[in-house]
């Protein structure tokens, strides 16, 4: 992906999104990760895209066992805040690392890969476009290690009580995140099936954010975001997504609005590699 046209996240939006992307998120795909490596080695754990770190703070204290976390981004100041606030134990207590690697992901290769124990990545996969999603799944099944990719926009929205408006703004929002050939809601179809292309077991499960009275900071903000990219997708729904944008956020203030943002996580497990004729690896 080129850098010019790229959105900078703001660690504001990071963290509001933080508590509910942790209660989204599917620990059940956690079970086939469990299995501490073995002789006490330590896990190599990449975050691609990792912002101010949110993932790791969920994930590495739900693994056992010591603990390197290589977190990517193409920002450095998300980098630094991410390094900053890293989780320093393990589930059991083993230490945790981190170091940092600045970079473009759509030139990330096997070799930057090697070693890795696992490859995972947080709300990504919507932001890149199909050839970016080839290239990660080839790279992940050079390094042969299982991946999981959580929280991808699923396209699907719902929001009660309802409005005349929602569809017409829902469609434009899905349609600008398509845009320059972004993948935004068919990530997850195509990642799936580039993953299972390069020979891996890929599960789903959803991890939808689930936004009552208690979010209404994270709903509000989401809202304006919402409305705001279906606007630049088509600039002549302004008048009547503005009232809209004002009627919804009254609700929200008054504690009357909830909002359901579906998400998927995607798991991808490499083939297990086949003992050859001579009892070898083949
Ligand atoms: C929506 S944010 C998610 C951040 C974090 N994973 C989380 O869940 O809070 C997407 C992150 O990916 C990074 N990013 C997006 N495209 C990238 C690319 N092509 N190369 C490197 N980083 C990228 C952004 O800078 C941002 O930090």
């Amino acid at each position: 992906m080129t850098t010019t046209d790229t959105p900078r996240y703001a660690p504001e939006w990071l963290e509001l999104r933080e508590g509910a992307d942790a209660a989204a998120r599917a620990p059940e795909l956690l079970e086939p990760l469990r299995a501490r490596p073995a002789g006490g080695t330590v896990r190599v754990i990449h975050d691609l895209g990792c912002g101010t770190g949110s993932l790791g703070r969920w994930l590495a204290p739900r693994l056992d066992g010591p603990q390197e976390w290589v977190l990517h981004d193409h920002d450095p100041g998300l980098l630094e805040l991410a390094a900053e606030r890293a989780p320093r134990t393990a589930a059991d207590g083993s230490p945790v690392t981190v170091r940092t690697r600045r970079g473009d992901l759509g030139s990330l290769t096997a070799d930057d890969l090697a070693g890795a124990s696992l490859v995972t990545a947080s709300a990504l996969l919507d932001v890149l476009t199909a050839d970016e999603i080839e290239g990660l799944a080839a790279a992940c099944a050079g390094a042969g290690c299982p991946v999981l990719l959580a929280l991808s926009v699923a396209g699907r929205v719902e929001l009660a009580p309802e409005d005349p408006l929602d569809a017409e703004i829902a469609e434009a929002f899905d349609a600008h995140q398509r845009r320059s050939g972004l993948l935004g809601p068919d990530a997850v179809a195509v990642a799936s099936e580039a993953f299972a292309r390069h020979g891996a077991t890929v599960r789903t499960h959803a991890s939808p954010w689930l936004l009552g009275p208690g979010e209404s900071a994270l709903a509000a903000e989401w809202l304006r975001g919402w409305v705001g990219a279906a606007v630049e997708h088509r600039p002549e729904l302004e008048p009547r997504a503005e009232r809209y944008l004002r009627r919804r956020l009254a609700e929200c203030a008054a504690g009357g609005l909830r909002v359901v943002v579906h998400h998927d996580d995607l798991l991808a497990l490499p083939r297990p590699v086949s003992p050859g004729p001579t009892g070898g690896v083949s």
